[in-house]
């Protein structure tokens, strides 16, 4: 099998698991990267190359062979234990995602972790050897994989490699402690094209390969010694806008809404918030600001609740589960202080949703938060909009999160500051119908124009484009 299109990302659309009676079955992964890109490869007909979730040293042998699901060509790339360990938890996100996320938690650094970094690398580059056709075109997804364009560009020249990062790029002063910078960096450089959400990442970048390996860049481009040039551009990744839309509209999700607001005994209000359970989120900070509304007298448990969805993730990493005690212990006291029988002030969920569900919960919330302390784009914000088919609802977005670059109408906070956060929830619960389809009105109008499908047109044409010599595309001139 070969493909002209093959997406390489750590995880599949789908994880793996197995039921009580030993069979196997399929369950959406978690986070923004899969929502974005899985649009991208039902309109297509690529192969999707990716970890399926579970140890494939514990869990009954999966066979490597491409497979489908859901009408997604799926081709398993397996983690032993350590790999999981090593790999996943360690170097991914207990050295790289807290730098990449402005240092919110405290990385860690072990050379055993880079070992496995690479090697995991190396394996899931070897996969997009075999799988791309001749000349193929190879998009490689986010932080856990920035070693694959170059390990693959050394096994198959003649493909056209993009890279695009869907967290944010650190700047310099942060990017400079990781002890493996320049491998890391040159990793990238295997790209023909280095995509990221907002411009201040691929400007780091950019003064980044300058300084620590001391190509010549100008502007967007960097030149290599070989006469390669890659191009570093943000591409502000988007949602699949008009079927959110049409799932807000669909009559189950209608109805299930309300029998939300029903069973929340009908507040007037309802806040929600709903993140994977990370610590650059800012749910603890974010539920304290709620819970001072409501001890100042500012909010009453009788007119307003806040929904907070927590989405399990990334268990086994120590900040995780720490994390995870600190959220219970403040919503269990903040509910034991200020709730009353039947009237939690805060309606608590650690689980994750079908899309359905969650278009339900946007339809029924009356103002969203996304305060995260830093996130590449934030796609939840998007997702709130887009469901607000009536041009009402009101969203409470973090200056930090990409999303506010575009959704410039939104009540912009810094999660940093509570009292700022405070005044904005404040005053976006008590915004008359006027203010708020002027503010909605124009975020979806934005988010209609930019979804993304528009986001992987644009990186894939700017792709095309790019002329470096592919050794099978470029032939030398025949004479005449
Ligand atoms: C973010 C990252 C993705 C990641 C997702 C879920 O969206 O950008 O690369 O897949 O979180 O995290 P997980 O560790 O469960 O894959």
């Amino acid at each position: 099998m070969s493909a002209d299109l093959v997406i390489v990302a750590n995880r599949l659309p789908v994880d793996r698991v197995t039921g009580p009676d030993g069979q196997v079955g399929w369950r959406r992964s978690p986070g923004g990267l899969v929502s974005a890109i899985e649009p991208v490869m039902r309109a297509g007909s690529g192969v999707w190359i990716g970890w399926p979730g579970g140890a494939s040293d514990e869990a009954p042998a999966l066979s490597t062979e491409p497979f489908e699901v859901d009408g997604m060509r799926l081709a398993p790339v397996g983690l032993t234990r350590a790999e999981i360990t090593e790999f996943y938890e360690g170097f991914s996100n207990g050295t790289l995602w807290p730098i990449y996320h402005d240092l919110v938690a405290k990385p860690e650094f072990h050379r055993e972790w880079w070992d496995s970094y690479v090697a995991v690398n190396n394996r899931f580059a070897e996969r997009a050897a075999e799988l791309a056709a001749e000349g193929a075109t190879v998009w490689v997804h986010d932080y856990q994989l920035q070693l694959v364009p170059q390990l693959l560009r050394a096994l198959r020249p003649d493909l056209r490699i993009g890279f695009y990062l869907h967290i944010p790029f650190p700047p310099p002063e942060l990017f400079q402690q990781l002890p493996w910078r320049r491998q890391l960096l040159e990793g990238l450089l295997g790209a023909d094209l280095v995509g990221f959400q907002l411009p201040g990442g691929a400007a780091n970048f950019v003064r980044l390969v300058r300084q620590r390996v001391g190509h010549k860049t100008h502007r967007d481009l960097v030149y290599l010694p070989d006469g390669r040039t890659v191009r570093a551009e943000p591409f502000p990744i988007s949602i699949d806008a008009a079927g959110f839309e049409a799932l807000a509209t669909d009559a189950g999700v209608v109805a299930r809404s309300l029998e939300i607001r029903r069973a929340l005994g009908e507040p007037r209000r309802i806040f929600l918030g709903i993140d994977r359970l990370d610590y650059t989120k800012g749910i603890y900070a974010r539920l304290r600001a709620f819970a001072e509304l409501v001890e100042e007298g500012h909010i009453d448990v009788e007119d307003a609740v806040f929904v907070q969805v927590a989405v399990p993730s990334r268990e086994q990493v120590e900040q995780y589960r720490l994390l995870r005690d600190d959220i219970d212990r403040l919503v269990g006291r903040i509910n034991g202080d200020l709730g009353r029988i039947g009237r939690p002030a805060i309606s608590y969920l650690h689980a994750s949703y079908p899309r359905e569900e969650m278009a339900a919960l946007y339809r029924a919330a009356d103002v969203m938060v996304v305060t995260p302390y830093r996130d590449g784009m934030n796609l939840v914000a998007k997702e709130y909009v887009a469901c607000r088919v009536g041009e009402d609802g009101a969203l409470v977005l973090s200056e930090f999160a990409g999303a506010a670059d575009e959704l410039r109408q939104a009540w912009l906070v810094n999660p940093y500051d509570i009292n700022g956060m405070k005044a904005a929830l404040l005053e976006a619960y008590n915004a008359d119908g006027k203010e708020l389809g002027r503010r909605m009105r124009a975020m979806r109008r934005t988010i209609r124009q930019h979804d993304v499908k528009a986001w992987a047109d644009s990186f894939l044409s700017v792709l095309g484009e790019v002329s470096n010599p592919h050794d099978k595309s470029v032939r030398p001139a025949r004479r005449s």
